[in-house]
């Protein structure tokens, strides 16, 4: 006896309908749409709120972090109520796109963004960019002895001098982004060459920026939107942003969402994600964050650089999914 849930059943019925060509109306009628939000409620919450006015929808939302809550749909599987995922790392959701619950978008979606920034597969899309980024102290370091590469960081010159937060989720991903550009090899030999080299450890970004403030250190390896709160508070906070070339230490991640394979109404899904990628929302992401709009023809903010003169290396995001892999690499080489 296969017992089926109301969700199935509403489903299966307006398949039916498409099938036999005949409109059934009222049967899935006053949805709620389900999202689980690695992005928190501070941030997000307003948007939501003008999503149910604007799309008529009643949208409820799980907060949690962005694994974990990748973690939790892996794991409650068929039985998930979730319709949507919105993660902060492009690994979650190729996390989810790779155990085949990230159903594909239509095509009118998909071409609102970069190839670069969604899945290949068309499983994923992203919402906003966030880049990695050398913010750095502009009294104690010279334009002209930045360096060129992360692998710089290695060397005598940088003894002690570099923040990093190994716990943080985004420098997790950096690291699987490395693993993959560089190898398992490499990459092992970056982090105990980092390590060696004195790299000092700090709880998340914004204590790594707030130290650069201070000149507690020089260089930090941290996210592009954290120096812009800092400077709108104080225009003369001297840390500046400073981007290496073609190495994981520029990637483009992206926060992004997905509809999974357990949504109730494509319909209402779809129709959020265009809420999330309309004009409107792009630039409250812009705003609120200084995350870079994904849209085509939507300006960036004026805190960042513009995002094509930024060189991040050449990925299929979906890869960063392996963060097992990061997290015990990072364990071996005694970092975590
Ligand atoms: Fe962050």
């Amino acid at each position: 006896m296969v017992a089926i849930k109301p969700k199935q059943l509403a489903l299966g019925l307006a398949t039916l309908a498409v099938t036999w060509g005949v409109t059934l109306v009222g049967v899935v009628s006053a949805q709620t749409l389900t999202l689980y939000s690695g992005r928190n409620e501070a941030l997000i919450g307003p948007l939501i709120e003008k999503a149910k006015a604007e799309l008529g929808l009643d949208i409820q939302v799980r907060y949690g972090d962005t694994a974990e809550l990748a973690a939790t749909i892996l794991e409650e599987g068929q039985n998930s109520p979730a319709d949507i995922y919105f993660g902060q790392d492009a690994g979650a959701l190729g996390a989810l796109q790779k155990a085949g619950r990230a159903v594909v978008l239509p095509a009118s979606i998909l071409e609102k963004v970069d190839e670069r920034f969604r899945s290949p597969q068309g499983q994923w899309i992203g919402i906003s960019g966030r880049s990695r980024v050398l913010d750095y102290n502009t009294n104690r370091v010279q334009a002209r002895d930045l360096p060129r590469s992360v692998w710089e960081l290695t060397t005598p010159k940088w003894r002690g001098r570099v923040a990093w937060a190994p716990t943080n989720g985004s420098f997790q991903s950096f690291v699987t982004a490395m693993r993959m550009i560089e190898g398992e090899e490499r990459t092992r030999e970056w982090l105990t060459a980092m390590k060696n080299n004195g790299a000092v450890v700090y709880r998340n970004n914004t204590t790594i920026v707030e130290a650069l403030g201070r000149g507690e250190i020089d260089i930090g390896l941290v996210n592009n939107y954290y120096l812009a709160r800092f400077k709108r508070e104080d225009p003369n906070f001297p840390v500046a942003h400073h981007f290496t070339r073609g190495d994981s230490g520029s990637m483009i991640n992206v926060a992004g969402v997905a509809i999974l394979d357990t949504a109730d109404s494509l319909e209402e899904a779809q129709a959020f994600v265009e809420f999330l990628l309309s004009p409107e929302s792009q630039r409250f992401f812009a705003e609120e964050t200084t995350e870079y709009p994904l849209v085509v023809g939507i300006p960036h903010p004026p805190e960042q650089v513009p995002i094509d003169e930024i060189n991040p290396p050449r990925i299929d995001l979906s890869n960063l999914a392996d963060l097992d892999g990061t997290l015990s690499l990072l364990q071996e080489v005694g970092v975590l």
